[in-house]
């Protein structure tokens, strides 16, 4: 069986980070457009920097949580036919073992230096303007697409839904695209289609399967249910 898995900011929750749209998330607190725009940046770097830095500082104060461990036994019991897409730029699907995460909006963990192209993996702060690692510029940004511009591997991500057995989107309000298309693309695939999901979202209607919970139990519990049915066990070598 081939799944695809999108995540967003709810598989994070329970681990300590802000949503977005949740109450006290954090477009509660700051505009999008004034922190997370190509133009914003441009206008107030400061601004931005200083939002990003705090992120990536609130990044080393927390841990995975049970849903993305839960992933990660999936990804060893799958191998190549699960890929796992999230919208998050934190690393917590890394640091519980997952090997193959597509971040379609970027790592809050790398920096770019917009001189040289150059991607470095980075935990500190860039407001102050360190050097690029590589060129020496003064040019660096996170490495996180921004409203407006072009998510990452949109066509890796297009290929695995066209192929794939089974779409399961967990812990996103689906009210951004192109993530929020996923299922609507799977479906025309003739794809079987699950949501988990604290809340409703804007897309529930749209699943052949919509499941209420917190992530940390719907995803375990999920995980277990399809190693068991699919007989899929830890892909030994
Ligand atoms: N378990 C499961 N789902 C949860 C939990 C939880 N513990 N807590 C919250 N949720 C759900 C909420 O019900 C909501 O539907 O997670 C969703 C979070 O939605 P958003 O805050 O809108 O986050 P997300 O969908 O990831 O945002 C998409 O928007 O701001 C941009 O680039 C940013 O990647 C982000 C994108």
């Amino acid at each position: 069986m081939r799944v695809v898995v999108l995540t967003g900011a709810g598989v994070s929750a329970e681990s300590g980070l802000a949503t977005f749209r949740d109450a006290g998330g954090l477009w509660e607190g700051h505009d999008p457009m004034v922190v997370a725009t190509p133009e914003s940046f441009a206008a107030d770097p400061d601004l931005v920097q200083r939002f990003y830095d705090a992120r990536r500082a609130e990044l080393a104060r927390v841990e995975p949580n049970a849903a993305h461990r839960a992933l990660a036994r999936l990804e060893d019991a799958l191998g190549d036919d699960l890929l796992l897409v999230t919208q998050n730029v934190d690393d917590l699907h890394e640091r519980a073992g997952s090997r193959r995460v597509v971040h379609m909006h970027g790592r809050l963990r790398v920096a770019w230096c917009t001189a040289c192209d150059g991607r470095h993996d980075w935990t500190g702060t860039l407001l102050d303007l360190p050097p690029c690692p590589g060129c020496g510029a003064e040019r660096l940004r996170p490495d996180v697409v921004w409203f407006g511009e072009i998510p990452y591997e949109m066509e890796r991500i297009e290929d695995a839904l066209w192929d794939c057995d089974l779409f399961v989107s967990i812990g996103t309000s689906g009210v951004v695209y192109p993530a929020a298309a996923f299922v609507q693309y799977a479906l025309s695939r003739g794809v079987t289609t699950l949501e988990l999901n604290l809340d409703v979202s804007d897309a529930s209607t749209d699943f052949h399967v919509s499941r209420r919970g917190p992530a940390s139990e719907l995803v375990p519990a999920w995980v277990e249910g399809l190693m068991a049915a699919t007989g899929a066990g830890p892909v030994s070598g």
